[in-house]
């Protein structure tokens, strides 16, 4: 490289790291610098910008943002960005192509075999063509610079995808914050009114003034409401499980108890749907601490969704057994059966096979949180057409009274 050659090199080099300069000025400079070593009097620097290539920096001002589509074949700055080739309008294109232009050459910005955008130059002074030498000079000269204007071409991209990230993060921030607003809504706001709607009709139901022929639709309206509160509950605990927020208010508590509980809040359903029901129950099982509540609700979402996916007169099997350290409960019915594919989509939330009135797809979901805040784990098997089985794997956790009770008997 000749001194003065290196002297621009420089100049461009520094421009183009420069801190202090946007990528836009910087471009700007580094055309100036390019235009007026190379003796040319107007020029432009297109950079790629998906699929279009679009003027960055040009002595026109009014050029600048315009884009050429990559899939324009009439022009000659596409030509040259695609094929990796230096293009010398005059002697490389047809007359038609440069027929506004006394001279005219595009050289593609590239590293090794990444274009990054084109460096166009016309009006050399006095009107000269460009010649060989100049070919070879420009080209060399911009191949040297390519990895600086690729630095300068990324960093852009990254800032973009920054700035585009920024805004998803914002949106999601508005979206949780609505989330957050509507569970809390949820809590506040409509349960009260609804807890008041369920015992005035409990209350009617009992009324003895209430006409037979009315018993069915007050009956109706309480199941209405009580799955719409179930709906509530589990979205309200998916919730607070997921914001860390749930505090277990755990007591020693018998297993098979609760099962018997829930079975017996569901029975009118399961006579309903003339379904049979069979209960083998570990007697074995000792007391375990867990949040009664809690398990409670999980049984119920299961043994509900084996009685509503199962057809009528089908069988419904409850077991419960020790297993090592674990409290092994099963629940099983006939019938309709989840695909294989449906399997692990089942436990997302707002996830329902048969999207309806009394679906939320939130039953699930809400289990699964509330079996592993228990330290426990559950599984789902089934054979489509024929049946499911759920089972929930509970260490057993002996109250710490308890705990401490054995430890001074074999003390003493
Ligand atoms: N015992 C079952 N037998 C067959 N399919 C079931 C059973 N339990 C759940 N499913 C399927 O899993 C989906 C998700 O269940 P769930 O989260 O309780 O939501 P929902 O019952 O409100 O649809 C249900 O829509 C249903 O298709
Ligand atoms: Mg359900």
């Amino acid at each position: 490289m000749k001194k003065e050659d290196f002297i621009v090199f420089n100049k461009l080099t520094k421009t183009l790291l420069s801190k202090r300069l946007s990528h836009k000025i910087k471009l700007k400079r580094a055309l100036s610098i390019i235009l007026s070593h190379t003796k040319c009097n107007r020029g432009s620097i297109m950079l790629k910008n998906n699929d279009t290539l679009e003027i960055v920096a040009s002595t026109n001002a009014k050029l600048i943002g315009v884009s050429t589509p990559l899939d324009d074949t009439r022009s000659p700055a596409v030509k040259a960005f695609k094929e990796l080739k230096i293009l010398n309008l005059k002697t490389d294109c047809s007359k038609k192509q440069y027929k506004n232009f006394t001279t005219f050459l595009i050289t593609p910005i590239k590293v090794n075999n990444d274009a990054y955008g084109v460096i166009n130059l016309t009006e050399k002074d006095n009107d000269q063509d460009f010649t060989d030498k100049d070919t070879k000079f420009i080209s060399k000269f911009v191949e040297s610079i390519s990895i600086l204007i690729e630095n300068l071409y990324l960093t852009s991209e990254l800032e973009n995808k920054n700035s585009k990230l920024t805004t998803t993060l914002d949106e999601l921030k508005k979206t949780q914050k609505f989330r957050d607003e509507l569970s809390n809504m949820i809590i506040h706001d409509l349960k009260s009114p609804l807890s008041e709607i369920i015992a005035n009709l409990d209350i009617l139901y009992r009324d003895s003034y209430v006409k037979d022929n009315l018993f069915d639709v007050v009956d109706a309206g309480i199941k209405g409401a009580q799955d719409m509160m179930s709906m509530i509950q589990n979205l309200v605990d998916i919730y607070k499980i997921e914001q860390n927020n749930l505090i277990l208010n755990k007591n020693l508590e018998d297993i098979n108890n609760l099962l018997q509980e829930t079975v017996h809040k569901l029975y009118s359903l399961i006579i309903e749907k003339k379904q049979k029901l069979y209960l083998n129950l570990d007697k074995s099982i000792p007391l375990t601490n867990i949040d009664k509540l809690l398990i409670l609700r999980i049984f119920y979402n299961l043994l509900n969704n084996a009685i509503k996916y199962s057809p009528i007169k089908k069988s419904i099997y409850i077991l419960t057994q020790k297993i090592d350290n674990n409290i092994l409960i099963e629940i099983k019915n006939t019938g309709v059966g989840i695909a294989n594919n449906q399997l692990t989509k089942i436990f997302d939330k707002f996830y329902s096979i048969q999207r309806g009135q009394d679906n939320s797809g939130l039953g699930l979901t809400f289990v699964k949180l509330a079996v592993e805040t228990h330290n426990g784990i559950i599984k789902v098997f089934s054979k489509k057409d024929l049946w499911t089985k759920f089972q929930i794997f509970l260490p057993i956790e002996e109250d710490k009274n308890v705990l401490d009770q054995k430890i001074l008997d074999l003390t003493l």
